[in-house]
């Protein structure tokens, strides 16, 4: 691994560890740690693709998918790139015991945990599921998928559903730190996204928002989205990117994510239309864009990350020091998991320093 890419995961780490932490509290610095550290939230209208959006970048199929709302609760998902050759896990902080490698039956867990808190309804709930994923295959990456924007409330939602789901996904994408996934469907007018729509309001210059144009498989004929995809209809810092996911009839007949992305790079390649831009099209080239972007922020964010996690290791080191108090189970191994963590990122962090003044590169 790249100096970069342990830093990043190291950072993924950190984060992780004060979730684990969760309402013990902590100190001050963990908590300005955690908020200045960079995640991705996926946002759009219901059925909008995002739940496939983000099983693409995974590549493995785990969520819950399909049209009405079936994404109800924010779920935290953590990506941990592991050496090449080790099998690939996922793990849920609810139940830190089990690991899991058969993913279909990570996508029924996500299901029943989601009905544990919101009963078989269409409700939401705002209490998010943390998952996290280790995989040679993956980028380090914390992504959070979250219920999707609605503009009427259907029967067995409560009136204000359009209001609090609205809110829920607001105070995600309102931190600074946080990078904004906005997807909007191809084949309904850019002019009417939800996603734009919110995207605009907490980022009004587009410096952290990536646009994403799903279903570019289903506009009608003789239509396209050039207008779009080269930022002609609605301008970001950043360029768009059009994918093409799986649809409702792959899904139901299984069609696994290795053909499903052939099939994608496929479509690009042949386009008429979309030709000449193949290679910044797709599910994969979309990942390497955003663990790209998330790295330029990082290292950006360097210097604030170590001074904060200096503080913390005072703060840590002082408080493990008075931990004779009775404390939540496993704070005080979750408080060293930390300091463990925030010294090994320092460390990294000094050799990488002393490399780049022997003339190493980064
Ligand atoms: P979400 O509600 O935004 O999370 O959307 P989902 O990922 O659950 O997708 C909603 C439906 O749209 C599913 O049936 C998907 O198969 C379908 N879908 C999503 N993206 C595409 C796409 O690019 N092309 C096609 N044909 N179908 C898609
Ligand atoms: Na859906
Ligand atoms: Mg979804």
């Amino acid at each position: 691994m790249t100096t970069m890419e342990s830093l990043i995961g190291l950072v993924n780490r950190i984060q992780r560890a004060c979730t684990v932490l969760g309402d013990y509290g902590g100190s001050d610095s963990i908590f300005s740690l955690w908020e200045a550290l960079p995640s991705v939230a996926v946002v759009g209208g219901q059925s909008s693709g995002k739940s496939s959006v983000l099983e693409s970048i995974v590549g493995r199929d785990f969520l819950p998918r399909g049209s009405g709302i079936v994404t109800r609760r924010p779920l935290v998902l953590q990506l941990h790139k592991t050496d090449e050759g080790t099998q690939e896990y996922a793990e849920f902080l609810h139940l830190s015991k089990r690991r899991f490698t058969d993913f279909g039956m990570v996508r029924k867990e996500i299901q029943e945990e989601t009905d544990r808190i919101t009963g078989k309804t269409k409700q939401i709930s705002p209490v998010p599921i943390h998952l996290s994923i280790y995989s040679p295959n993956v980028v380090n990456l914390t992504l959070i998928d979250l219920p999707g924007l609605t503009k009427v409330a259907v029967e067995g939602q409560p009136e204000s559903i359009v209001e609090d789901i609205e809110n829920m996904v607001r105070s995600y994408v309102e931190k600074p730190n946080s990078i904004i996934l906005a997807i909007s469907p191809a084949n309904q007018d850019i002019a009417t996204s939800d996603a734009i729509k919110l995207a605009r309001e907490v980022d009004p210059t587009g410096e952290r928002t990536f646009g994403v144009l799903t279903k570019l498989d289903l506009m009608d004929k003789g239509t396209n989205a050039l207008d779009v995809i080269e930022g002609r209809s609605y301008r970001l810092q950043h360029p768009w990117v059009g994918v093409v996911n799986r649809s409702q009839a792959d899904i139901n007949k299984n069609t696994d994510m290795v053909l499903a992305r052939r099939k994608e790079r496929e479509y690009f390649a042949t386009s008429p239309d979309y030709g000449h831009l193949a290679n910044r099209m797709g599910s994969e080239y979309l990942a390497k864009l955003l663990s790209k972007h998330l790295e330029t922020v990082i290292r950006a964010r360097i210097p604030s990350i170590l001074s904060m996690i200096n503080k913390s290791i005072d703060e840590l080191e002082s408080e493990l020091d008075h931990l004779g108090r009775p404390v939540a189970v496993d704070a005080g191994a979750q408080l060293y998991t930390i300091l463990e963590l925030c010294r090994a990122f320092n460390r990294i962090f000094k050799e990488h320093l002393d490399g780049g003044r022997a003339g190493g590169d980064r």
